[in-house]
């Protein structure tokens, strides 16, 4: 497996491998592996020849007030566990190779933005398009893979590999839970103990309107209101939103606006300092 951390040499031997007839395909992580990333890894492995795997935490993606120096690392760990899926290489850029001094072009989505985490994450998806832009760029994948715990972030890649006529193909991987259904995430690793089992809480709201759904309610506010209701019965959460939307277009449904297709229920609460988000198709 070949470690490689200049934008050159990345792109280099993926041009080597392409001139060689292998397919590419790509998992781009921030690292802190965890069965989510596996998961993402072993589907493109399943999908290409040649996987590569990035690691690089994304300063662009970060507002002011968020976790970028916190953000849990472990790389040499993170490294092994590549190895071990075996990948073909791992790019580790650092922020300098990434964003050169007197750097400012951004990718930046119209609308899809301005929904669900976009609304309290002003750079998020500014910040995701265009690393994700650029680090497909220098990998030069046939393929990619994203996982649906970031729906809106897979909606806005699916888009704008559309829009800019990237000639990548897009893979969604369902989510991938612990045995009590927490969504897997790398900042499941902030939570204490009694956080870890409140978190639960989140998939349960999301079950609980799963089944309603499927006994019949058509109401999307029955059902935020149950979820909330939830949500609110543990006083160390802090609901961002719980929003019942389009899939494609993840507008909300509107008032008075029956469930008559297949929609998404996503949410976010600030569960003590930590973040979190879930999210199922109903
Ligand atoms: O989902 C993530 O880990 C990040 O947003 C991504 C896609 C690697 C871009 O930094």
């Amino acid at each position: 497996m070949k470690i490689i951390s200049s934008i050159k040499e990345m792109t280099a031997h993926s041009e080597e491998l392409r001139r060689k007839g292998r397919t590419l395909v790509f998992v781009p992580t921030m690292g802190f592996l965890h069965k989510g990333h596996l998961t993402l890894m072993e589907e493109g492995k399943k999908q290409a020849d040649d996987l590569i795997v990035s690691i690089f935490v994304n300063p662009a993606q970060f507002g002011p007030n968020e976790d970028l120096d916190t953000y849990p690392r472990a790389l040499e760990r993170d490294l092994e566990l590549c190895e071990k899926i075996g990948a073909a290489a791992v790019f580790t850029p650092d922020a300098g190779e990434m964003y050169p001094e007197g750097f400012q072009t951004y990718v930046e989505l119209t609308r899809l933005p301005l929904h669900l985490c976009g609304l309290s994450r002003p750079v998020f998806f500014r910040g995701v398009a265009t690393v994700v832009t650029k680090l497909f760029n220098i990998v030069r994948p046939h393929k990619a893979v994203f996982g649906q715990k970031d729906f809106q972030q897979l909606t806005l890649i699916r888009q704008m590999v559309r829009d800019l006529s990237l000639n990548i193909e897009i893979i969604g991987v369902p989510i991938v839970r612990e045995a009590d259904g927490l969504a897997m995430s790398s900042r499941n690793k902030y939570l204490n103990e009694s956080e870890r089992s409140d978190a639960l809480l989140l998939h349960q709201s999301l079950l609980k309107a799963k089944e309603m759904v499927a006994s019949g309610e058509k109401n999307p506010a029955r059902i935020l209101e149950q979820a909330r209701q939830i949500l609110n019965s543990c006083p160390g959460i802090k609901i961002d939103y719980v929003s019942i939307c389009d899939i494609a277009t993840l507008d909300n449904l509107g008032e008075g606006e029956r469930i008559d297709r297949p929609v998404l229920m996503a949410l976010a609460v600030m569960l003590g300092k930590t973040r979190l988000i879930d999210n199922m198709i109903l």
